[in-house]
């Protein structure tokens, strides 16, 4: 008999999940209800899926007012939210729970569903979902086989893209830390969880330094407006002009930002008439100067590990392209990551390349769609073993250190211990 999954929260993340579900996983799972807030995202999402009107609900008071409905939940819905739902999805009596990152930018919120999901013995998944591609699976292996010997110190980079950074953290969801959470934790908590997984020794204290250095009024160009087809005067040579990035579409950004044409519109499906409304009245077609932004745009966290070793996580909004660089030094070697290939030194000894194999089928090098294949597996009883699944008691001490990391900022660096 198929597994029966039901999913909270039709956008990006949400939807993504059900296509490879129904893609690559029909033969074993259903997706049996949904539950989204907006009626749009009923109407387009849940005939793809054949879900008929009875197991479509508005809201989730609606949802668990059925009791539980499927063996599996995915909850996809906006940071804020995450807490709320998935405490009622726990007390509903949902067992297996896939919760999208970050769990909650509160710690008194993520330490109790940490606790909720223990006492009422459920499996509660975060999507960490780089954990589960061949590229970081396999740096984990290399650390864990002793040929770098042990780990000295990781310098990890998140190029974040500057078109992207505009999109989500300047114009879009995560661009303010009281409605949605603080970057560093929005954007990085699977680059921590990533150091805290490789480094394998509690992190025991925590500084930061960041800013909002670049978006904000002071740096709006003269003639600039709030919006960008509102006649500004410095659109052309502009790297952030909405018209341009949303609508003429340059081809290396094109996969990106159609991929968020729905976030422009709340719309599956988008004439260019649709985009451009969006464009010209929408939150998307702001200035990035002009917007009520307060997330930084920069910030490095250095962190140290009981064992003696040290990292440093650097963020930033400004690259050309988005990609992951990492850096992780041993005793005995190191190894260099640029997204799939690594460079491998074993210090007076061989150096060598390693190619990990990406399948290019949605984000995160591959992990999304791994991160899915692995949650069908413990979904169907295929395997038990969560050696290396992101639960959430497993993955949570990323949210100490990025909230750590928050309060070090806004204390001026100071040092923020973990306990
Ligand atoms: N794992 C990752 O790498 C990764 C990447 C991007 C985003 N995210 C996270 O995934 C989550 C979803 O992001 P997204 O880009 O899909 O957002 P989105 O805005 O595209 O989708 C969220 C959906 O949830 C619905 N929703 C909001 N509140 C709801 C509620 N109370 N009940 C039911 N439905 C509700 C919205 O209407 C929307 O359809 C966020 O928490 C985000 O931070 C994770």
């Amino acid at each position: 008999m198929k597994k029966k999954i039901s999913v909270i929260g039709l956008g990006n993340r949400g939807t993504e999940y059900m296509g490879f579900l129904k893609a690559f996983h029909s033969a074993k799972v259903v997706i049996y209800a949904l539950c989204d807030i907006r009626q749009q995202a009923l109407d387009d999402i849940a005939p793809q899926f054949g879900i008929s009107k009875e197991r479509q609900f508005l809201g989730t008071d609606a949802f668990f007012a059925q009791g539980v409905l499927s063996d599996g939940l995915i909850i996809a819905t906006q940071d804020a939210s995450h807490y709320e739902i998935t405490k009622q999805a726990i007390l509903t009596g949902y067992k297996f729970i896939l919760l999208e990152k970050p769990v909650s930018g509160v710690k008194a919120e993520y330490d109790a569903l940490c606790d909720l999901a223990k006492q009422h013995n459920v499996l509660l998944i975060i999507c960490h979902v780089l954990r589960y591609s061949n590229y970081y699976g396999k740096i984990k292996e290399i650390i864990a086989s002793g040929q770098l010997g042990e780990i000295v110190t990781i310098n990890h980079t998140e190029n974040v893209g500057y078109f992207h950074f505009a999109h989500s953290f300047v114009r879009g969801n995560w661009r303010d830390e009281f409605t949605s959470t603080p970057s560093i934790l929005a954007k990085c908590c699977h680059d921590i969880d990533l150091i805290a997984w490789f480094m394998d020794s509690p992190c025991v204290s925590v500084s930061s330094v960041g800013s909002v250095k670049y978006f904000c009024k002071e740096n709006a160009p003269d003639g600039a407006t709030p919006f960008c087809t509102g006649g500004c005067k410095a659109k052309k040579s502009c790297p952030y002009d909405a018209e341009q990035l949303y609508i003429k579409d340059p081809f290396w950004k094109a996969k990106f930002i159609k991929y968020m044409q729905r976030t422009l519109t709340g719309k599956a499906k988008n004439s260019r008439k649709d985009v451009e409304e969006a464009v010209r009245h929408g939150d998307y077609g702001r200035c990035v100067f002009l917007c009520d932004n307060n997330v930084c745009d920069n910030q490095i966290v250095t962190m140290q590990f009981a064992n003696g070793a040290s990292a440093v996580l650097h963020m930033n909004g400004f690259s050309d392209k988005m990609f992951r660089e990492c850096h992780i030094v041993g005793t005995k070697g190191e190894l260099i990551g640029y997204g799939t290939k690594l460079k491998m030194n074993i210090f007076g000894g061989k150096s060598k390349t390693i190619h990990t194999f990406s399948p290019n089928i949605g984000g995160h090098v591959e992990g999304d769609i791994r991160l899915v294949a692995g949650m069908v597996k413990l979904l169907c009883g295929e395997s038990t073993d969560l050696t290396n699944i992101t639960t959430i008691d497993a993955t949570v001490i990323s949210h100490d250190i990025a909230m750590a990391a928050e309060e070090s900022r806004k204390n001026g660096g100071k040092t923020v211990l973990l306990k």
